[in-house]
């Protein structure tokens, strides 16, 4: 059985074929980076007048790729949200008016379960249950998985996201939008302990985030010390080492309470290199194992739509022509449970 993943929730259009005995047969993406970069931010009309543009030739790509045609796709998934809602409905519209003329049937998928399904796609994938870090642009949670659809919010972020947070004080250092592969490159040149940052929340109990202060700390610290390239650089790497290490710490804590050994980790920031290092070096200490996508998975894209609208259709799930929908709101723990979960 093959499906075709459309993803189009923000910045970037992404279009996949997934075959559930072969794997991944083609994916093709197109990132809007550049349309945006002078806006500092994702303008929400451009990017779905962008996502217009660019969705059918990505799935003319991906079939020609794959040497296939549209009669050999037996379902197409889009992701319905969360999202901008404008960027969601084209990927949704044309999702659904295609399997309406293909005669295959439609289904929505939930952005956030195509992350954490990523690693699915790896040649180890992990398995159930496990503890998911989630950590995108938009959302920042720990999850308790333990099957596809079985999800239990453990914690969440009170206020900007570990991505946003990112962003933003990237922009404040006078980088382009999105700032957070650029900080994290410049972090590397960065003297470790010349500053030292908060780690927010980890001196209270429970798993919830809050990373918006640590932009505040950093305006202040520039205030204070100037921009040179080096002092910025040692912000860059200070500012990171709080991200990373407040998040190793809550994965700590959220392992323990579950019991588990396994941790999954997707979203733009599971590319981050310290990040992926300060788990490892967790897992490694408490004999389990960390598992992500590949980097170009970890961001957004078409094959983790594919892959997880692929166990929806598996599971029976469509919807009718009447039900073109986007939810730009849709919290993962509403998602219904698959009986049972196979990492096929
Ligand atoms: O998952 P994603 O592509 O989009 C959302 O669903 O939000 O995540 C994008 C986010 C951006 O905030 C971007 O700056 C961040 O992921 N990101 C990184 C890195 N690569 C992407 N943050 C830190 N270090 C990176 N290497
Ligand atoms: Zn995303």
């Amino acid at each position: 059985m093959r499906i075709l993943g459309i993803e189009t929730s923000c910045d970037e259009t992404g279009v996949a074929i997934y075959d559930d005995k072969k794997g991944l047969l083609a994916h093709q993406l197109y990132s809007q980076v550049k349309l945006h970069a002078d806006y500092g931010g994702v303008v929400p009309e451009l990017a779905s007048r962008d996502h217009v543009k660019k969705t059918i030739p990505l799935i003319k790509a991906a079939l020609a790729d794959a040497g296939l045609t549209s009669d050999d796709i037996d379902g197409v998934a889009y992701t319905a949200g969360p999202g901008l809602v404008g960027a969601l409905l084209v990927g949704a519209t044309i999702g659904r008016s295609l399997a309406y003329a293909w005669g295959v049937p439609a289904v929505p998928v939930h952005h956030m379960e195509g992350h954490l399904l990523a690693p699915m796609l790896e040649e180890t994938p992990p398995e159930f249950p496990f503890v998911a870090l989630l950590v995108s642009g938009g959302h920042t949670m720990l999850v308790e998985v333990k099957g596809i659809g079985e999800y239990q919010i453990l914690g969440e972020s009170i206020d900007d996201a570990a991505g946003e947070a990112f962003d933003k004080t990237a922009k404040l250092m006078g980088l382009d939008y999105p700032g957070g592969p650029l900080l994290s490159k410049m972090a590397e040149k960065g003297t470790p302990g010349r500053f030292t940052f908060p780690r927010p929340m980890t001196t209270v109990p429970g798993l919830d985030f809050s990373f918006s202060g640590l932009k505040t700390f950093a305006a202040n610290t520039i205030r204070d010390n100037g921009d040179d390239d080096q002092t910025r650089a040692d912000i860059a790497y200070a500012f990171q080492d709080a991200v990373v290490d407040t998040l190793v710490i809550k994965c700590r804590r959220a392992l323990k309470q579950c019991g588990m050994k396994r941790l999954v980790i997707a979203g733009g920031v599971s590319a981050n290199r310290a990040l992926r290092q300060g788990l490892e070096s967790l897992m490694e200490k408490l004999g389990g194992q960390v598992y992500y996508p590949r980097t170009e998975f970890c961001t957004d894209n078409g094959a983790m739509i594919a892959y997880a609208g692929m166990q929806r259709l598996k599971n029976g799930e469509s919807v009718g022509l009447a039900e073109l929908k986007a939810y730009p709101r849709w919290p993962i723990d509403q998602l219904k449970p698959i009986a049972e979960s196979e990492t096929a």
